[in-house]
C-alpha cells in the first residue's frame, strides 16, 4: 500500500460513463488509490445518468446512504459527476445530500483543483461543457472485471436532439477524438493482452476527425492486430453507410453485430421523436445489413408510450420488431426529461398503465424473437472469445460469439491433452442448447467432432 487516500467510484448509465470512470481514476491516480469498498473510502465519486427519471432516483437513494456514512465519518468527501451533475448543477450542492463536489462530463480535469477547494472548507463545482475536450491524451485505468475486453471512447457529446432525450444537454456538442490516439490506445491494449475493444460514441457513424470517417477508423483499428476483436456502439440508423457495412464484411476481426436503435416502428412517432428516418428507410438499412453480412447480429432500443402514441403506433412497433427479427433489445417506458423538446411541446399523455402494458407486450415479443434466434444457432459451431468463469460454477466458462451472443461452455481441462481454457482464448464451441438469453455448448477441437 502506498498510504494514499482511497477513492471509491460507482458508475451508472451507459458504456460511455463506464469509460469516463476509467478516465476519472486515471486523472486522480497520483492522489488516490482505488478501493472496491465504499466503507473504506476517503473520496466517493458517483458517476451518474439522467436518461430516465428512474436512473436519477436510484442515485438519489444511494446518495442518502452515503450522506449517512458521512455523518459518521465527517472527513469523507462525496463527489457527484456525470450527466446528473450537468443537468442539476448547483441544485445538488444546495440539497441535504452532503455533496462536496459537482463536476460535469467535460470538466474532469479540474477535479484535483476543486478537491483542494473542498479541503479549504468550500464546495467545488465545474459544469462547463467544452467543444474540444476528448481526453485523448488520458490513458484510462481499466476497471473492468476482465482483462480481455475494454472500451475506447472515440467521440463525445451528441447534437441529434431526439426530442425525448437529455443527452445533448448533459454531454454537449459532438466532437471526435483524433484517430491516431485511438489506434495507439488499441495497440497498447493488445500489448497488455486484451483481445476485444468496443469503440464508443452516441452516434459512431458520424465520427469524423480530419480526413478519417468511421469506416476509415474501423479499418485502422482492425489492422492493429488480427487477434483483436472490434465492436462499436451506437449506430444511428440515419447514417449507417454501405461503406461501413463493407468494412465490417471485409475484416474478420470486426464483429458481426450492429446495435441499431429504432425507438418506434411508427413513422408518425419517429417524426415526433426527431429521429430523421422513417419506418421504410429504417427497414431498408436492415435489409442492407442482411445483404452485406447475412449472419450479422442485430439489436435495438425501443421506447414504449412516447407522447401521443396510439394503439396503432404501438402495433407498428410490434410488427417492425417481427420484420427486423432482432436478436436482442433494450426496452424502456418513455420517461419525460425536463428541458427536452418533447417536455416543452408534447404532453406526456399515455397513461402509466398503458405504457406498462405496451412495454410488457414488447418485452414478451422480444423474448420469443430472441429464443427463435438462439434456436437457429443450436448445432452451429462458433468462435468464442473466453471472458471468464461462468457464475453458475461447474468449471464452465462464458464468452461471446461475433454476433455478441453470450455462450456458456464446459472447460475442456485435461481432455485429450488439451490445456484448459483461460480468459482471452479463442475457443470453438458447438452449441447444444439455449434459452432466450444464452447459448450453451461444448468446446470442440480440430480433429474432434
Ligand atoms: N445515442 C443512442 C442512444 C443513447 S440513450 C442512440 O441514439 O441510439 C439509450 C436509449 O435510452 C435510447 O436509445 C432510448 O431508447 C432510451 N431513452 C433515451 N431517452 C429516453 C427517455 N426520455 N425515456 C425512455 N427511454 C429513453
Ligand atoms: Fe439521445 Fe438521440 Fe443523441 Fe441518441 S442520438 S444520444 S437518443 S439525442
Ligand atoms: Fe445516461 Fe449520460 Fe449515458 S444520460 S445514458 S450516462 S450519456
Amino acid at each position: 500500500m502506498s498510504g494514499k487516500p482511497l477513492l471509491y467510484i460507482e458508475t451508472y448509465g451507459c458504456q460511455m460513463n463506464f469509460a469516463d470512470s476509467e478516465i476519472l481514476v486515471s486523472l486522480l491516480q497520483d492522489q488516490y488509490d482505488t478501493t472496491r469498498e465504499h466503507a473504506q473510502a476517503d473520496l466517493i465519486l458517483v458517476n451518474t445518468c439522467s436518461i430516465r427519471e428512474h436512473a436519477e432516483q436510484r442515485v438519489f437513494n444511494r446518495l442518502r446512504e452515503f450522506a449517512s456514512l458521512k455523518r459518521k465519518r465527517p472527513g469523507l468527501r462525496i463527489g457527484l459527476v456525470g450527466c446528473m451533475a450537468e443537468r442539476l448543477k448547483e441544485e445538488l450542492l444546495a440539497s441535504d445530500l452532503a455533496i462536496d463536489l459537482v463536476v460535469g462530463p467535460d470538466a474532469y480535469r479540474s477535479i484535483p483543483r476543486l478537491l483542494s477547494l473542498v479541503e479549504s472548507g468550500r464546495k467545488g463545482i465545474d459544469v462547463l461543457l467544452s467543444e474540444e475536450e476528448t481526453y485523448a491524451d488520458i490513458l484510462p485505468v481499466r476497471l473492468g472485471d476482465n482483462r480481455v475486453s475494454a472500451y475506447i471512447s472515440i467521440m463525445r457529446g451528441c447534437q441529434n436532439y431526439c426530442s425525448y432525450c437529455v443527452v445533448p444537454y448533459t454531454r454537449g456538442k459532438e466532437r471526435s477524438r483524433d484517430a491516431a490516439t485511438i489506434v495507439e490506445e488499441a495497440a497498447s491494449l493488445v500489448r497488455q493482452g486484451y483481445r476485444e475493444v468496443t469503440l464508443l460514441g452516441q452516434n459512431v457513424n458520424s465520427y469524423r476527425a480530419g480526413e478519417v470517417d468511421f469506416p476509415g477508423l474501423l479499418e485502422k483499428v482492425a489492422l492493429v492486430s488480427p487477434s483483436l476483436r472490434i465492436r462499436f456502439s451506437t449506430s444511428h440508423p440515419k447514417d449507417l453507410s454501405d461503406k461501413l457495412l463493407s468494412v465490417m464484411a471485409e475484416y474478420p476481426n470486426v464483429c458481426k453485430a450492429i446495435h441499431l436503435p429504432v425507438q418506434s416502428g411508427s413513422t408518425a412517432m419517429l417524426k415526433k421523436m426527431n429521429r430523421k428516418y422513417d419506418r421504410q428507410s429504417y427497414m431498408e438499412r436492415i435489409e442492407a445489413i442482411r445483404r452485406a453480412i447475412p449472419d450479422c447480429g442485430i439489436s435495438t432500443d425501443i421506447i414504449a408510450g412516447f407522447c401521443g402514441e396510439t394503439e396503432e403506433d404501438h402495433r407498428q412497433t410490434l410488427s417492425l420488431m417481427r420484420e427486423a427479427g432482432y436478436d436482442s433489445a433494450f426496452m424502456f417506458k418513455y420517461s419525460e426529461r425536463p428541458g427536452t423538446f418533447a417536455s416543452k411541446h408534447y404532453p406526456d399523455d399515455v397513461p402509466e398503465e398503458v405504457k406498462l402494458r405496451r412495454l410488457n407486450e414488447i418485452i414478451d415479443l422480444q423474448q420469443s424473437l430472441s429464443l427463435e434466434s438462439n434456436r437457429r444457432d443450436v448445432g452451429k459451431v462458433f468462435e468464442i472469445l473466453a471472458e471468464g468463469k461462468s457464475k453458475k460454477g461447474n468449471d464452465q466458462y462464458f464468452g461471446r460469439n461475433t454476433q455478441n451472443k453470450v455462450v456458456v461452455f464446459d472447460n475442456p481441462a485435461g481432455e485429450d491433452g488439451q490445456r484448459p481454457v483461460s480468459p482471452g482464448d479463442y475457443v470453438k464451441v458447438r452449441v447444444e442448447s439455449c434459452t432466450a438469453a444464452t447459448l450453451a455448448g461444448q468446446a470442440c477441437f480440430e480433429g474432434k467432432a
